[in-house]
């Protein structure tokens, strides 16, 4: 679809943002949905969030998504918070409305939360196992703190850390890597795997069995060593892509009213990464 004087943009800011997926996936879902809207992506340093977000009002820009490392600067810096981006101190979606106000929200675990659900992974009593502590971490045992998982144990090198994610759900505590074998759910959210095909945040693959489901947010490589392992446990997986697409749905819900065919935009970031 072409560029008119007429089409919406939307805009993915980040530092830096030339890895950044989300210009394939968005636009592949505006192809096909028909919408006459495309994004692109900005390069915005630390510190600059605010500045940004002034220009992309001027612009008359229809909201844009973050990327690390503005998450936190962009959260302060708009009009209103939804609940997940107050908790977290974090917006990874911004709403530019035509009144002039700001919207920020907060999409990734919500967003992996619903590739659980799209994979057919309920969560009604279920005992989930955290890997990390970090950002991504935060967000997703916050939006499993809304849902009806029973129990929800963070698993990280950093004490500390911990302790504040456990703070993100009423279910969630602090534990030990043994809690996988009682797990229903094991999520991994620490970097160990990114760009390494042989590591594995799991280094006893016996603690991995056929009850269990294993989603591994890396993307890169997709087939993470995690995966693998647990598929050779007779475990069923969910990659990187499943939290990816999803929470890029949620956000074009809240800029376009509509999200795209999540098989569409898993493709999109599939061939984009092979295009790499
Ligand atoms: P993100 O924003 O993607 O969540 P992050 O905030 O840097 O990234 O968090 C990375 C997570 O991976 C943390 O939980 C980190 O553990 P620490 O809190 O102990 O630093 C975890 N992590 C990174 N490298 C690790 C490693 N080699 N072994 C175990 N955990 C690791």
């Amino acid at each position: 679809m072409g560029i008119t004087a007429a089409t919406r943009i939307v805009a993915v800011i980040g530092h830096p943002v030339t890895h950044s997926l989300s210009p394939a996936i968005h636009n592949a879902a505006f192809d096909e949905l028909g919408v006459d809207c495309r994004m692109v992506a900005f390069e915005v340093a630390p510190g600059k969030g605010k500045a940004a977000i002034a220009a992309m009002s001027t612009l008359g820009i229809a909201g844009f998504a973050v990327t690390t490392p503005l998450k936190a600067e962009v959260a302060a810096a708009v009009d209103v918070v939804d609940e997940a981006s107050r908790s977290l101190d974090s917006a990874n979606t911004v709403v530019l409305r035509d009144d002039g106000s700001r919207f920020g929200a907060s999409t990734d675990g919500t967003g992996f939360v619903a590739s659980l659900l799209a994979a057919g992974r309920e969560l009604d009593g279920a005992r989930v196992v955290v890997l990390g502590a970090g950002a991504a971490s935060r967000s997703i045992v916050h939006a499993l703190g809304e849902t009806a998982a029973e129990r929800i144990t963070i698993v990280n090198r950093t004490a500390a850390t911990a302790d504040v994610a456990a703070a993100l759900a009423p279910q969630a505590e602090v534990g030990t890597v043994d809690a996988v074998q009682e797990a229903d759910l094991l999520v991994n959210t620490t970097t160990v795997g990114m760009g390494d095909p042989d590591a594995s945040p799991i280094g006893d693959t016996d603690l991995l069995h056929s009850s269990l489901t294993v989603a591994d947010i890396v993307y890169h490589p997709l087939d993470t060593r995690l995966l693998r392992d647990a598929r050779a446990a007779g475990a069923t997986t969910i990659d990187g892509l499943g939290m990816l697409v999803e929470q890029a749905r949620l956000q074009q819900q809240l800029w376009i009213g509509d999200a795209g065919d999540a098989s569409t935009m898993r493709a999109a970031a599939q061939a984009e990464l092979a295009r790499r």
